[in-house]
């Protein structure tokens, strides 16, 4: 069992340089088996939720190499390909379920295991597949597999989605480029890994209208065509390594970032005290004082995003004064707060919402990472924290955070990965 062991540290100083975003790549990884060919992707993250994606390809006929030095991820899809996604993979990674819509767009049929993937709460795919069926698919499931298929091919037509889901949006518009006739997508959601994937899809020759704005109007092409993309920032993992700044007062100038993509979130750290400074691609956080308590409450972008809401608990439980954070997309993210609380957090949870109330100190103990950002969060609990951190199911933090202890040491943390 592997843990990260995590000792009070100073502030942390230095460097760190963002790689591209895991909610982007794993979602271009599926896109690139809509085009036969070579399709090659840089900027992409060395993280466990990328070999598990590269896996599924490989597992449906794709030759797929990753090389870490340049960070560049090679996908050969053939000319047929298979249609199935199976359940040791689905279950690692929900995200497996962005090969649905690109497998029906392709062979008109998808064998999709039922997800299971992070412990953040029960999350549907009513809406994918709503999304789906409008556009002529059939849906049943059977033997814990979802069973699509769209035996008289796909047709454009107008989809008003219930909700601005991330993965929903994905899908259908994935399927969506290759159906014959227009399709309008009202309510998408707009995050910048989906203005990235729309952008990768229409240099493979697919015709969006609307990119970033919640109404997407797609016209069907025969055809999509390989091509090469350079993955979007990381702007979660940029957001943690700012916040990391602010709750260990630190110094911290984060590259290869885009700060646009970022501005509540910069906005709330400055609330809380920290001095931003972003020029080009580059973000200087700096934190001079114990940090002032924020209230988040958390929306689909460009609203707080959920993934950070952990790291700003976090940032609360130690800051002057007390804070609401409010979380309207995963009710189980709060399963975390049970864990700071081990820290001495004074944390109260009521439904969706959670009460902060600022202490000076944490005290190091052993706790669970129950999520990617969960754990992340705790080894940045256990920076502030009197004595020894241990972090356990650190597999999840290495999902969507690479070299991340390396990064720490970096910036003069102490931080170990241990054996236990
Ligand atoms: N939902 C439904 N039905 C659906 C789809 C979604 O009810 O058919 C609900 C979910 O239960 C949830 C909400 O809608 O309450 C939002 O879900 P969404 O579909 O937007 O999220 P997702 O696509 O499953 C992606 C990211 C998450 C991130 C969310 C929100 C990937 C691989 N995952 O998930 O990232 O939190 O969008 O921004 O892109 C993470 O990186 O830590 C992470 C969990």
């Amino acid at each position: 069992m592997e843990a990260f062991k995590v000792e009070k540290s100073g502030p942390l100083k230095g460097d760190v340089y963002v790689p591209g975003a895991k909610n982007s790549v794993l979602k271009l990884m599926a896109a690139s088996i809509m085009a036969e060919g070579t399709t090659t992707l840089t900027n992409v993250p060395n993280i466990l939720d990328v070999e598990i994606m590269a896996e599924l390809l490989r597992r449906l006929g794709c030759q797929v190499k990753y090389d870490p030095a340049n960070s560049t991820l090679v996908i050969e899809v053939p000319e047929k390909i298979g249609h199935k996604a199976d359940y040791d993979l689905v279950r690692k990674m929900r995200a497996s379920i962005s090969v649905l819509g690109p497998l029906v767009a392709r062979c008109f049929e998808a064998d999709i295991a039922l997800p299971g993937g992070d412990a953040i709460g029960s999350r549907g795919l009513d809406i994918h597949l709503q999304g789906l069926e409008k556009l002529g698919c059939d849906v049943h499931s059977e033997h814990g597999y979802l069973i699509v298929r769209a035996e008289n091919g796909l047709a454009g037509t107008n989809i008003a989605l219930d909700f601005p889901s991330v993965g929903a949006t994905e899908n259908v518009v994935m399927a969506a480029t290759l159906a014959k006739g227009t399709s309008t997508i009202e309510n998408v959601a707009r995050e910048p890994e989906i203005v990235d994937l729309c952008n990768m899809l229409v240099k493979m020759g697919a015709k969006i209208n609307g990119i970033g704005s919640s109404i997407l109007e797609i016209t069907g092409v025969e055809k999509l065509n390989p091509t090469t993309h350079d993955v979007v920032p990381d702007r979660i993992v940029a957001g943690t390594w700012a916040i990391a700044a602010a709750i260990t007062q630190g110094d911290i100038t984060i590259h290869g970032v885009r700060p646009n993509d970022m501005e509540l979130v910069l906005e709330k750290l400055r609330d809380t005290g920290a001095e931003i400074k972003s020029v080009e691609d580059r973000l200087h956080v700096t934190m001079n004082q114990r940090p002032k308590a924020v209230d988040i409450v958390t929306l689909p972008y460009p609203g707080f995003p959920t993934d950070l809401q952990p790291q700003m608990i976090t940032l609360n439980a130690i800051a002057h004064g007390s804070s609401m954070v409010t979380e309207n997309l995963f009710e189980a993210r709060f399963r975390f707060v049970n864990e700071l609380a081990r820290l001495g957090a004074d944390v109260k949870i009521n439904g969706h919402h959670c009460l902060v109330r600022g202490i000076a100190n944490l005290s190091g103990a052993p706790v669970e990472g129950t999520d990617v950002r969960a754990g992340a969060s705790l080894v940045l609990a256990g920076l502030v924290a009197e004595g020894t951190t241990f972090v356990h199911e650190v597999h999840h933090v290495d999902r969507g955070y690479s070299n991340f202890v390396e990064n720490l040491q970096n910036l003069g943390a102490r931080v170990s990965r241990v054996q236990l």
